[in-house]
């Protein structure tokens, strides 16, 4: 089953957390996954539970000079010059993954500037290359941990999404955000979109996400509560999965996958 997944939203909304945590439920599940890693931060390697001594042996696909060059035949940083912008990938996952606990493979992009920043450089190449690659091209189950901007998807690769996950705190900042999201998503050719709402404490939250998600059009998938348990594996730096899988919010993440695995067979 080649599902793709990607979950956008506002900085710090959770998006990290369900990401990571999806991934591991669907390896858990026996299933091949990818989990890739498209923001700058670099920090689902946690929510997935590989260790920070692995993490600091990793560098980015973006920072990898030499390849980036040996590729798109232009050195990074270099501007305004000729490059390939179809470049060869195919090798470069199985090359560069990190295998984490369930057996999720990791991919870190890292930084992506948005070709509305005017910079198509050569690393931007070959990451947007790669996440089309395996988007497209592989068989396995793809999770996308992306920044809020989704631009650097690009057309080809959006439409062969199968479901983007906008997840939303009870706010209208978050939710300001979202509904341009479901836009660009829309616009890009984004199968299915749902919305998530994530640090749930009352019932003024509930409402007011029930609201929105009628607003925006979009089915609430889920909505997980504020959830110490959370909190608290971040700060004694675990995975979610790992250090509260019995948690009220872990509860509705798992509903999330069941769900999407429903939306989607
Ligand atoms: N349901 C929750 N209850 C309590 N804390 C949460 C919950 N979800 C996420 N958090 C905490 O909020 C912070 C941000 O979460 P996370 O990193 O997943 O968000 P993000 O959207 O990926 O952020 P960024 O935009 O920085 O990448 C983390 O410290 C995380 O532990
Ligand atoms: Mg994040």
């Amino acid at each position: 089953m080649g599902l793709k997944i990607a979950v956008a939203g506002k900085g710090g909304v959770g998006k990290t957390t369900v990401a990571g945590s999806l991934a591991r439920l669907f390896g858990r599940d026996g299933l091949s996954v990818f989990a890739i890693d498209a923001d700058p931060s670099m920090n689902l390697y946690k929510a997935l539970g590989i260790p920070s001594e692995t993490m600091k042996k990793i560098t980015p696909i973006s920072e990898m000079h030499d390849l980036v060059e040996e590729r798109t035949g232009a050195r990074p940083g270099s501007s305004g010059g000729v490059f390939i912008l179809n470049p060869k990938v195919s090798d470069i996952p199985d090359r560069f993954k990190v295998t984490g606990p369930d057996n999720v493979q990791l991919l870190v992009m890292g930084t992506v500037t948005q070709p509305s920043g005017g910079c198509l450089c050569p690393s931007n190449s070959l990451v947007r290359a790669l996440m089309s690659h395996l988007v497209l091209k592989r068989d396995e189950v793809v999770v996308l941990d992306m920044v809020a901007g989704i631009e650097h998807l690009g057309r080809g690769t959006a439409k062969a999404v199968d479901a983007m996950i906008i997840v939303v705190e009870p706010g209208s900042r978050s939710l300001d955000l979202a509904g341009r999201i479901k836009e660009l998503a829309e616009g890009l050719g984004v199968k299915k979109l749902f919305i998530v709402g994530n640090k749930v404490s009352d019932d003024e939250e509930v409402k007011f996400l029930q609201k929105a998600s009628k607003d925006l059009g979009l089915e609430l998938l889920a909505m997980i509560p504020f959830d110490r348990e959370i909190a608290k594996a971040d700060l004694r730096d675990n995975a979610p999965l790992d250090f509260a899988p019995e948690s009220e919010a872990m509860k509705q993440i798992i509903k999330i996958k069941k769900r999407l695995e429903q939306e989607l067979a």
